[in-house]
């Protein structure tokens, strides 16, 4: 069976992830805005859930494009409405199929609806609201049908509905938080700690995608009070059973003293004061050089406790002030304790207009 992944805004990180999460599959094809896999059984709901950067995960119907395969699928569909169909366009322009498929189904006495957007594909959003059966005409050769969704409102509860978000310090959005726990590739006994909790972000993901051994730390009260009441509320507004996570009010460069053994590491620790982009270059410098030290810091402390082939999933920030990248230049430092890196330098996570970009590294010790 081969299923088609539509990838979210930043897709080579959405990729990096699914990959991660089915290492067995064949890579059929990877386009800019989806990926196809083959040799894999997967149940769609469930895996969708799983992933934090996929939008829309299909089935691949055919090679090829072909109105009699859309209309065949939506014959055999029972609505008790009107029957609604869509079209969505990834990787090659929008044409006129839906509506030949719709002649093809009124002159077989099928009443229908064909859903269509400004957009070349249908939202997450249009294909739930409206029920919509979602036809995936992927890059003018591969046929496929929607079989789960992104759960929107479920993402949207979990980052504006919790009790604590931490605007100054800056609250990490929970499908990158997702992401990254996927990319560490664990076991579900695997020991996970996020030194850098703030208002408790991975922690909250790692327990919804079943990890059972989770340990926070922050330097600051307010952020270990901010976790212990998000996940509080996670806990009771999920119905999650079983469920045990300690957290520490401790400096990360203090981390070896009150922790000792974990398999892994995620977390997205400081990254600097807001930058406007009107900064001069010594400022951005300074945040640069202040932050390397905290980072290179923090590895230190992370190989005393992480166990043998232990993971790091991180977050290095970079800055985009007038024209030019800063980044955190501490890799070989890193290198020299003992890690190697086993992600590509392609892993970003950024919005349109942002000055600070989250690069997510993959480290082992
Ligand atoms: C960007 S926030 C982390 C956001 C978090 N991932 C979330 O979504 O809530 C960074 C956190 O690092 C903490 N921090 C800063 N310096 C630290 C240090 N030296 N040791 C431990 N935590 C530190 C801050 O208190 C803050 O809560």
């Amino acid at each position: 069976m081969m299923y088609a992944f539509i990838l979210g805004h930043n897709p080579k990180l959405s990729a990096a992830e699914i990959l991660a999460v089915l290492p067995k599959a064949k890579l059929v094809i990877q386009a800019d805005s989806f990926l196809i896999l083959e040799d894999v059984k997967i149940d769609c709901q469930k895996l969708l859930r799983q992933l934090g950067g996929t939008i829309k995960i299909g089935e691949v119907l055919a090679e090829k494009i072909d109105q009699k395969i859309i209309v065949e699928k939506l014959k055999k569909v029972k609505a008790s409405n009107k029957l609604k169909f869509g079209l969505s366009y990834y990787n090659c322009p929008k044409d006129k199929l839906g509506m030949e498929v719709k002649t093809e189904l009124k002159e077989a006495g099928i009443s229908c609806r064909l859903v269509t957007s400004r957009d070349k594909a249908l939202s997450s959003v249009v294909v739930t609201k409206n029920k919509v059966h979602d036809f995936l005409i992927l890059g003018n050769k591969f046929l496929a049908q929607t079989c789960a969704v992104q759960e929107f409102e479920e993402y949207s509860k979990r980052d504006y509905g919790r009790p604590v978000r931490d605007m100054q310090s800056g609250s990490m959005p929970p499908k990158l938080a997702k992401i990254m726990i996927n990319l560490a590739q664990l076991k579900s006994s695997a020991i996970i700690i996020d030194p850098f909790c703030g208002s408790g972000t991975v922690l909250q993901e790692a327990l919804l995608l079943n990890y059972n051994n989770i340990i926070g730390s922050d330097i600051s009260a307010k952020a270990i009070q901010d976790t212990k009441n998000n996940l509080k509320w996670l806990v009771k507004n999920q119905e999650l059973k079983n469920k045990i996570y300690t957290l520490h009010n401790v400096n990360v460069i203090q981390l070896s003293q009150v922790v000792t053994k974990v398999d892994a590491i995620v977390s997205e620790p400081l990254l600097g004061p807001t930058v406007r982009g009107t900064e001069k270059a010594e400022q951005i410098e300074k945040i640069v050089s202040e932050l390397s030290e905290l980072y290179t810091q923090a590895f230190a402390e992370f190989k005393k406790i992480l166990t043998k082939n232990g993971k790091v999933v991180i977050v290095f920030p970079s800055f985009r002030v007038a024209g030019k990248i800063y980044e955190l230049e501490i890799i070989d430092e890193i290198k020299k304790l003992g890690f190697s890196q086993l992600s590509d330098d392609k892993l970003i996570y950024s919005r349109q207009g942002q000055k600070v970009y989250r690069n997510i590294k993959v480290f082992r010790i």
